[in-house]
């Protein structure tokens, strides 16, 4: 049977294009992330308008612990200083912060600011934003499979299993993956949950993104036909 949909439950948002944005205006690369955190503000507020449930923001890859040591450390200092600060802006609206990625990896004062702020956020109920930092689909896998088998050791390895054991089972895989900066690649983003993902491609960079960029994802969406393998 054909499911219509309306707006996507659950967005993912591959941020790309901070340094080129910067680049452009001859600023350093770390002034294109500092930008792109307010194109961030914007798109969770549209998406919360739209009624998404869900959007979750690449922040961090696993692999991008590859770049140089002063970019690396200014955008763990940016989590730092902007994460815990953005309290009156979640509860004005409504957003609950969540978590996805392998925290211990993270330096400890990252951590906590992450552990404060999903806690502080816990009661809000307009949107959940989950922050995707140190965040890599394999790895996520892996430490999934590493969760069943420390409940017990001959734990039947099924697709239900591993489901179960992600980072947020509670939350329902995504509907709809975007990326801005014409790039067209998943970089490791949400490799479990994308099997029945729709895309999207943008060229915008990241820095550039608004509220009407939402309101264009969603409409995009509404004109895509989801099938799951079935038949129209
Ligand atoms: C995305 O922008 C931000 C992160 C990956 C942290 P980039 O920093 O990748 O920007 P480009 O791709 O170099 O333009
Ligand atoms: C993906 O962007 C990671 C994040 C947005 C956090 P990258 O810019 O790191 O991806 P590649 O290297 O172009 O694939
Ligand atoms: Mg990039």
């Amino acid at each position: 049977m054909e499911v219509k949909p309306v707006v996507p439950t659950h967005l993912g948002i591959i941020m790309d294009g901070n340094g080129r944005w910067a680049q452009k205006r001859a600023l350093p690369r770390t002034a294109g992330h500092l930008e792109g955190l307010k194109a961030l503000k914007k798109v969770i507020k549209e998406a919360s308008v739209q009624g998404i449930g869900f959007v979750t923001f690449y922040v961090f890859s696993t692999e991008n612990w590859k770049r140089s040591e002063q970019e690396v450390s200014y955008l763990m200092s940016l989590l730092v200083s902007k994460l815990h600060g953005e309290l009156s802006f979640y509860n004005q609206y409504g957003i609950r912060i969540l978590f996805r990625g392998d925290l211990e990896g993270l330096p400890k004062d990252v951590q906590k600011v992450i552990n404060d702020t999903v806690t502080s956020t816990q009661n809000n109920s307009k949107i959940s934003c989950i922050l995707a930092i140190n965040y890599g689909g394999r790895n996520e896998i892996c430490r999934a499979v590493h969760r069943c088998l420390d409940e017990d050791p001959a734990y039947n390895i099924t697709e239900e299993a591993i489901a179960s054991h992600l980072d947020l089972p509670q939350v329902p895989p995504v509907d709809m993956i975007v990326r801005s900066a014409n790039e067209k690649r998943l970089s490791n983003f949400l490799l479990w949950d994308s099997a029945y993902a729709e895309f999207g491609f943008y060229e915008k960079l990241w820095p550039d993104w608004n509220g009407e960029d939402v309101k264009q994802i969603c409409f995009d969406f509404s004109q895509r036909v989801r099938k799951y393998g079935g038949v129209q």
